[in-house]
């Protein structure tokens, strides 16, 4: 069994999607917000799942911060963690906590609309902006930089005429994200990744 936590800030589609697709090999022990108020905590509960909060706010400094949130992680026996709209920025000390083993759902292909001040519906509003054609989703190791690590799944959308960011946002989730998501969790678990 691969022990994972899934670190949230929002709504938590990405979250459901990881549950519902019931992964083999896999046991999602924990889910971590920085935001008590994120409909993903209810998600968690509703499914059984243990559902905390650990905001940077709570803490003199974000160092303190992330101290607490490595020592929750490794109190948990956590394998794997899984940023599915993590908007905290994730310090140094915790990637070499857990070296490849964190792993992102970026909203767009990678290196396209990616790094400091692209997240959510912000990453649409360019792709939109910028004209493209294809957009997409991509999940990736996370390393010292903003989107940098390597990437472990892709996976195209087309931009519809008459696309707002928020349908665009839609699309990306329902057609990329929920699927890549859970298919790269599913290979970590179960050893389809060179
Ligand atoms: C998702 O679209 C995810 O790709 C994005 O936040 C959304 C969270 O939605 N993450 C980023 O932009 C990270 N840079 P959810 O809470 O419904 O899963």
């Amino acid at each position: 069994m691969l022990n994972v936590a899934v670190l949230v800030s929002g709504g938590g589609t990405n979250l459901q999607a990881i549950i519902d697709a019931n992964i083999p090999n896999v046991d999602i022990k924990l889910v971590i917000s920085n935001n008590k108020k994120a409909y993903a905590l209810e998600r968690a509960k509703n499914a059984g799942i243990k559902a905390l909060c650990l905001s940077p706010k709570d803490y003199e400094d974000r160092e303190l911060f992330h101290e607490d949130l490595i020592k929750t992680l490794q109190e948990h026996e956590i394998q794997l963690v899984v940023l599915a709209g993590f908007l905290v920025n994730i310090s140094p000390k915790m990637v070499q906590a857990f070296p490849r083993k964190i792993i992102n759902i970026h909203p767009s292909l990678i290196p396209s609309f990616c790094g400091k001040g692209y997240y959510g519906l912000h990453v649409h509003e360019a792709a939109l902006e910028r004209g493209v054609k294809v957009t997409g989703a991509t999940v990736h190791y996370v390393d010292e930089g903003t989107d940098t690590g390597p990437i472990i799944l892709q996976k195209p959308v087309m931009v519809e005429k008459g696309d707002t960011p928020e349908i665009l946002q839609k699309r990306v989730m329902e057609q990329a994200e929920w699927v890549i998501l859970p298919k790269a969790i599913e290979m970590i678990a179960n050893g389809g990744l060179e």
